[in-house]
């Protein structure tokens, strides 16, 4: 990536400096953020966006929230992390990276509590370091093992934007693409404009585009015709959260993605890592879908595109059923035709911390 979506500046005091990705493509402005209260706002309004992006805000927004705690006493310092957690749990629903970095954050505390508050306080930055950390390296392998999927020739489709900018490296359903052309391999993609924020035209675009991989942008009715005129062999997509049975959450549009892919013959293919994995949940219609202001829709980047008044439902997210896709690439590899048996062994297989059934603290819309 060009420039770092989000990173932790200065040690403590601190801040987590942002790109504002509202902005972008136009333009690149940073923000520090030294408090839990503008996290929760740049969370909220897509500041910062993108599910392992969201996990890492939150986890530095935390740290953002508490540094500013005076005094030694320990379970007034618990409780007060306590109260941020839950604070910054309310920004956006969907995303489980977002709660799912909060529990690890918490639980770092709660493991830390016989120590002095610095010192805590101390853990809590090297955890969300840790996060970042962690998430750059599941970057990279995911790139590794959705490479073999990326050959000369192929022509790809993404929807929504699941790269540099939704992680800490070079994202997550594009990171196959980057590794792809850093191999020297021929291909194309295209890319859904993504109705109705436009995180395909404004984020997945500009960032191929500056990498130098060949991308086409089109609006998102076009991708039946893309499918058939334009011979698209592969599509790839990210995640905001996986029920235990391989249903998927991802930007409202995915599922009608998948259900054209299914008509065209192409395989359907999601890129996530194993914290956005559910396993709390048995299926897709358990997980909770974001609903965004109308005025997202009637008045497109400020201008009115609708008459004053129209009813709008503005669901930011929908469910693709796990029969529609070809496989998931985790971190550990390509979870062929998922299902709940196929996602319980992946995980036995490779220990991961998913949020399990004895995980706590569902979130919740404020
Ligand atoms: O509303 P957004 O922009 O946060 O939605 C982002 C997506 O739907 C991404 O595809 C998903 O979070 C995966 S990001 C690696």
């Amino acid at each position: 990536m060009p420039v770092a979506t989000i990173e932790w500046t200065g040690e403590l005091p601190g801040a987590a400096r942002l790109i504002d990705q509202t902005l972008l493509p136009g333009e690149v402005r940073h923000l520090d953020l030294d408090r839990a209260e503008p996290m929760w706002e740049a969370i909220r309004a897509l500041r910062v966006r993108g599910a392992p992006a969201i996990g890492i805000a939150a986890a530095f927004g935390l740290v953002a929230g508490v540094q500013h705690f005076t005094g030694g006493d320990r379970t007034a310092f618990a409780a007060e992390v306590a109260r941020v957690a839950a604070y910054l749990r309310t920004s956006r629903p969907t995303a489980v990276n977002l709660f799912w970095a909060l529990d690890r954050m918490e639980r770092r505390r709660a493991a830390d509590a016989a120590h002095d508050v610095g010192s805590q306080l101390r853990g809590l930055l090297a955890e969300a370091r840790a996060i970042e950390a962690e998430d750059k390296a599941m970057c990279r392998a995911i790139g590794r093992h959705g490479l073999a999927l990326v050959r000369d020739g192929t022509v790809a489709l993404t929807h929504c934007n699941a790269g540099g900018l939704a992680t800490a490296d070079y994202g997550t359903a594009l990171a196959p693409f980057f590794a792809a052309h850093a191999a020297g391999r021929r291909f194309r993609v295209f890319a859904d404009e993504t109705r109705p924020l436009l995180q395909g035209a404004r984020l997945t675009a500009w960032e191929l585009q500056q990498a130098g991989i060949d991308v086409t942008l089109i609006c998102d009715g076009m991708a039946a015709a893309a499918m058939r005129e334009r011979q698209v062999d592969l599509v790839l997509v990210g995640a905001d959260r996986i029920a235990a049975n391989g249903d998927t959450a991802n930007k409202i549009g995915t599922y009608g993605v998948a259900v054209l892919a299914r008509h065209h013959g192409v395989p359907f293919y999601v890129a996530a890592p194993t914290s956005t994995f559910d396993l709390t949940l048995a299926n897709g219609s358990q997980i909770p879908i974001e609903e965004r202001a109308g005025a997202e829709i009637t008045h497109g980047f400020g201008r009115p595109t609708a008459p004053a008044g129209v009813k709008t439902w503005n669901p930011a997210f929908d469910v693709t059923p796990r029969e529609l896709i070809a496989g998931i690439i985790t971190e550990h590899g390509i979870l062929e035709r998922p299902d709940a048996r196929r996602i319980t062994d992946h995980f036995a297989r490779h220990h991961a911390g998913a949020r399990t059934a004895a995980a706590h603290h569902q979130g919740a819309a404020p």
